[in-house]
């Protein structure tokens, strides 16, 4: 047996290195149209950051890992062709700002199709809005070339930052499709180090549709935390302990409770729009109206947050440095798409604000990349004003003292580890004063902070908490 896997991303690169690994026996070819990308996999210094991932990489990659830009040949060697390309949010036509673009989908089938002969088990990685399988077969059996196909769908559920340990021990692996054959196939795949109960198998449509409700339930957990942050900030109350109360009734459950400036990556806002989109193409108007509060709610805590932060600066940060910790959109990854930082970065920018921002893992070019995007209107449109302060008012800081030297505020916006052990007494006395510190992932200590003379904000938590345990 031989797999291949179109697109070299997140998901397609650990979750291939993986298999290799866990497979030694079977060719794994990892292909990408994006020529420097795979000179990355293949360089010591790999194009994504992922805990583990160096080591899994290193021990398959000349045994049975390959990295290379030749599709065609993967696609004629392999009996399983993993489609692991991006499907980002449509920005143009119809259903733009929603709809999934399916463009490198389609592309991809055609390729297939092309050079395909004899049978081929075609996997579905990409998150896909429901009955995209169909449109695959359809594509696939189109070039009459004499070679059949069976469509699985088998979507991908680790978590950036975390992805080596939840492939390795995922909760569930699971795989749609119709041919039970080819579902053999590929849950001997995964059965290698997966035991057959975590392998669930369903009906095409149910697969597919499970990973955008997957993502969509995950998401609305973080919104309802971060909805109710705003109620405690109001009231008193203190989101993390409403957090810990709420999350140990064992039906409700302690994970993805955990308040923040608003929730990112490249998954949950695409997977959502997606959903809302196929609920009003099915003339589910409430369905879709109750899934796209998920998202105006995500909206509202970033520009809140933002807003917090000049309203509490005396109403302007014209000219003032603020220190921005973390730009990525989680810890331990370097990946930023949807990054809650990237429009906390915008907002504060055309507030005239002058950022200084340090991120242990994002380099200088993708800041700079995703701030300009997030200038540009949908019409591709980008002031040259917005561009004039994208160029002169960011500047990069290697490490965080850097960020908050000489700096009026400092924005937490993503909670790497390394932020919690800095000397704060020596941010502080660099700092001008009053010394504003806006935590937006509750990684600090609020009390230890307003001892050394923060006047720290945290979410979901008042200034000045009445009625605290420890008072
Ligand atoms: C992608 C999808 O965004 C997500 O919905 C899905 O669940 C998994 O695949 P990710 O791996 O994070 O997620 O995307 P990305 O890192 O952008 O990787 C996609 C790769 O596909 C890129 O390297 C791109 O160059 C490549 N690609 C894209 C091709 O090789 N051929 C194409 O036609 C289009
Ligand atoms: C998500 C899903 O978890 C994964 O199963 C799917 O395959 C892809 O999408 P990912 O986006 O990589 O994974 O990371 P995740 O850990 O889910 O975090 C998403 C965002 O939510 C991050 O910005 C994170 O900071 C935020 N978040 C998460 C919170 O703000 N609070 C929480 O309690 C959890």
């Amino acid at each position: 047996m031989k797999i291949c896997c179109i697109g070299a991303g997140y998901v397609g690169g650990p979750t291939m290195a993986m298999i290799a690994k866990q497979c030694p026996d079977i060719p794994v070819h990892v292909v990408d149209l994006n020529q420097e990308r795979i000179d990355a996999w293949n360089s010591d210094q790999l194009p994504i950051y992922e805990p583990g991932l160096d080591e899994v990489v290193k021990e398959a990659r000349g045994r049975n890992l390959t990295f290379s830009t030749r599709v065609d040949d993967a696609i004629q060697e392999s009996d399983i062709i993993f489609i692991s390309v991006n499907t980002p949010t449509k920005t143009f036509g119809i259903g733009a700002g929603r709809a999934a673009n399916l463009e490198f989908i389609e592309k991809c089938a055609r390729q297939i199709a092309k050079n395909a002969k004899g049978h081929k088990i075609v996997v579905e990685k990409s998150t896909l809005p429901v009955r995209t399988a169909e449109a695959v077969k359809r594509i696939l059996s189109s070039e009459c070339s004499g070679a059949t196909f069976d469509v699985l769908s088998n979507p991908e559920f680790l978590a950036e930052g975390t992805a080596i340990d939840d492939l390795l021990n995922p909760d569930r692996v699971l795989i749609g499709g119709e041919s039970e054959e080819a579902i053999e196939t590929l849950c001997s795949v995964y059965a290698r180090w997966i035991s057959r109960e975590q392998i669930l198998t369903t009906n095409l449509w149910s697969s597919e549709l499970s990973k955008l409700t997957a993502n969509a339930f995950l998401a609305q957990r973080v919104s309802s935390i971060n909805a109710m942050s705003a109620l405690c900030e109001a009231t008193g109350a203190d989101i993390d302990e409403v957090a810990r109360a709420i999350g140990s009734d064992s039906r409700i459950g302690p994970k993805f409770l955990k308040a923040s400036v608003g929730f990112g990556g490249s998954c949950f806002q695409k997977d959502i729009l997606n959903l809302v989109y196929l609920c009003e193409h099915f003339g589910l108007r409430e369905v879709a109206s109750y899934w796209e509060q998920v998202v105006v709610m995500n909206d509202y805590q970033k520009r809140r947050f933002s807003e917090d932060i000049v309203k509490t600066m005396f109403n302007t940060v014209s000219d003032k440095k603020i220190g921005i910790w973390g730009f990525a959109f989680k810890k331990d990854t370097n990946d930023t798409r949807e990054s809650a930082a990237i429009y906390i970065c915008r907002d504060l920018l055309r507030e005239r604000a002058r950022l200084c921002i340090h991120d242990p893992r994002v380099p200088e070019k993708q800041i700079r990349q995703e701030l300009l995007l997030a200038c540009t209107d949908m019409n591709g449109h980008l002031t040259d004003k917005d561009r004039w302060l994208v160029e002169n008012n960011i500047s990069i800081a290697q490490d965080c003292y850097q960020a908050a030297d000489d700096a009026h505020a400092i924005a937490v916006l993503t909670e790497w580890d390394q932020f919690k052990t800095l000397d704060f007494e020596k941010v502080h006395a660099s700092m001008h004063r009053p010394s504003f510190l806006f935590d937006g992932r509750n990684l600090l200590d609020q009390e230890k902070m307003n001892a050394i003379g923060f006047e720290m904000h945290a979410i979901g938590k008042s200034l000045n908490r009445k009625n605290s345990p420890s008072s």
